[in-house]
């Protein structure tokens, strides 16, 4: 059992949610089946921030008693859910029922001292819990059940997929082993509160959200947190409060830029989570980047941990995903493997620089998505056309409306297989004129290059904007390359040729690295022949496939 199952919280919450998400995917073909309400972005993260207030972070000895260490800990109040991971150490995150638990149980905690060492006296929400008599705790020590927060590892990835019955189901498995478990999504709204509590002592009514693959659907285990410091609420609610004649407004230090003002802001920050922040290592501050920000890893919980500011747009556009990905379960399946695929491949990577990001992947499947027929995924206008009054958001000039509510938008009639798609994909991109048109998700068509970028997806919301900007001549053609390349292993498959690498098939032959070697070899040896002999052969399987598909389509 994963202890997803040991969750105490009651039904209705985000936790009975994502148990119902997590038995309806994988059986569910198309998201079409799948009537259960869905909540709206701001709900869950509204939900999910106060669960993450009321919790505690604990770090303990090995030896310990399960049972006994919850009914100490109840001593504060009732907890509603608990689990436990390791991560250099034991950890268990504890989330009491009221947030007055925490305070009870910071009230009796103590400052530790440190012999040689000097400690900060900061009253964090994590804490080392010490057995008083460890002799007569261990005798009664319970088998703890550890909470995975790493992705499988490359062989135990490669074995599922060659066990799975069929290209969809190794879809659909991928994508259960890498998505975001229900402990670890609490772990990183929970990472994101610690850090709002430090935030909080300068600007009390500020929020830590995170965004990106967090909280969009498409996060991996092990992907970074992104996080934005949200100081537009603070004196949002003071204009009701304004009696008679007089307005009344705070005294404050000016700069010439709210750039300056964010940079200013993340470096006080920054410092504190250097000199304060328990487990907060490494920081660096990169406040002269396009986005200003301040990169940390946070030890305890494991995560690579970038902060910023002034952030309004990333999160409007993880709403966005996180609506497209939630519509139909074939979505996430094909933006998990496509990013696995890049991955391993070398088309992504952690590292700044001129390769193509996740994020632009998973705007290149919405939009292929968007290309099918009958649609997979509505166009950004036509969300935008459902939107009500309620929905309207302009940041900085920027019209940011779509609708909110998923369960207005109809679901797709589109009963096309995870198979079919993931060859349509590579063949499609395999053949895209790159050269002369942009990917625009905004209208689901080509438009016209407005700029000679190799690489051109419209930026959603700031539309004079390009998304994969960074992304060089060479790394395009890379793609391009292992896209055609795929797709005529994935055809050879079809028509039941087997690729030789015996026992690897579907999905699991298209992670091999040995696809990146055969087409980087043949490149070298002889490169222009190599392209067109797998562009002649993506000709004959396009023709070819066009019958395919209305088999396929029928079944
Ligand atoms: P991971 O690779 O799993 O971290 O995916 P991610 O979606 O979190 O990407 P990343 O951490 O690089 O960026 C976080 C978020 O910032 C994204 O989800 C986007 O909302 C936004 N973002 C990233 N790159 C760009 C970009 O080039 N332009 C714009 N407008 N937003 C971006
Ligand atoms: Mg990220």
């Amino acid at each position: 059992l994963r202890p997803i199952h040991r969750l105490l919280s009651c039904p209705g919450t985000v936790a009975a949610d994502a148990r119902k998400e997590e038995q309806s995917s994988g059986s569910a073909e198309t998201g079409s089946e799948d009537r259960t309400p869905k909540k709206r972005f701001s709900e869950v993260q509204k939900e999910r921030r106060e669960q993450a207030q009321r919790s505690v972070l604990i770090h303990f000895p090995n030896k310990i008693s399960e049972k006994k260490f919850l009914k100490y800990l109840s001593q504060h109040g009732p907890i509603n859910n608990h689990f436990f991971y390791e991560s250099f150490g034991l950890y268990a995150v504890v989330e009491f029922c009221q947030k007055e638990s925490v305070a009870s149980l910071q009230s009796v905690t103590r400052t530790p001292s440190m012999g040689t060492e000097a400690a900060i006296p900061f009253r964090s929400r994590c804490f080392h819990l010490k057995l008083k008599n460890a002799s007569n705790q261990t005798s009664e020590q319970s088998c703890i059940t550890r909470s995975n927060q790493s992705p499988p590892s490359s062989k135990k990835l490669f074995e599922l997929l060659c066990d799975a019955e069929s290209i969809d189901d190794q879809l659909n498995t991928l994508l259960k082993e890498f998505q975001l478990t229900e402990e670890n999504t609490k772990l990183r709204y929970f990472t994101c509160s610690l850090i709002e509590d430090i935030a909080a002592a300068y600007f009390p009514d500020c929020a830590v959200r995170p965004f990106g693959s967090s909280v969009n659907g498409f996060g991996k285990l092990g992907c970074d947190l992104d996080m934005f410091l949200d100081l537009d609420e603070i004196g949002k609610f003071s204009d009701h409060k304004t009696l008679g004649n007089f307005l009344m407004e705070f005294q404050v230090k000016n700069v010439p830029s709210e750039r300056i003002a964010t940079q200013k802001i993340l470096s006080v920050i920054g410092e504190c989570l250097d000199h304060f922040g328990p487990g907060c290592v490494g920081v660096q501050k990169i406040l002269n980047a396009r986005c200003p920000l301040v990169r940390f890893s946070h030890q305890a919980s494991g995560f690579q941990c970038d902060l910023t500011t002034n952030n309004r747009i990333a999160l409007k556009s993880s709403e966005l995903l996180y609506i497209y990905g939630a519509l139909d379960s074939r979505v996430r399946a094909l933006v998990f493997s496509i990013r696995c695929w890049a991955r391993a491949h070398s088309l992504t990577s952690s590292i700044p620089g001129a390769w193509i990001t996740n994020f632009s992947l998973t705007m290149m499947v919405i939009f292929f998505l968007q290309k099918r027929s009958p649609p997979i995924l509505p166009t950004l206008d036509y969300l935008k056309s459902l939107a009500d009054a309620e929905d309207k958001c302009i940041i900085e000039g920027h019209n940011c409306t779509f609708v909110c509510d998923l369960n207005r938008i109809k679901p797709s009639g589109n009963t096309e297989t995870l198979e079919l798609l993931l060859k349509e994909f590579f063949e499609y991109f395999g053949n895209f004129a790159f050269n002369k048109n942009s990917i625009n998700i905004r209208q689901g068509k080509e438009q016209n290059k407005p700029e000679p970028s190799p690489l051109h997806i419209q930026n959603p919301f700031e539309t004079s904007l390009n998304i994969s900007k960074n992304v060089s001549q060479s790394q395009l053609q890379k793609f391009v390359d292992l896209a055609r390349e795929s797709a005529w292993i994935l055809h050879q498959e079809v028509n039941g040729h087997p690729s030789p690498s015996s026992k690897l098939w579907g999905l699991a032959a298209l992670l091999l690295p040995s696809v990146a070697k055969n087409v980087s070899q043949t490149k070298r040896k002889k490169k222009k022949p190599a392209s067109e002999r797998v562009k002649n052969l993506l000709e004959s399987i396009k023709s070819s496939s066009t019958e395919n598909s209305t088999n396929t389509n029928g079944t």
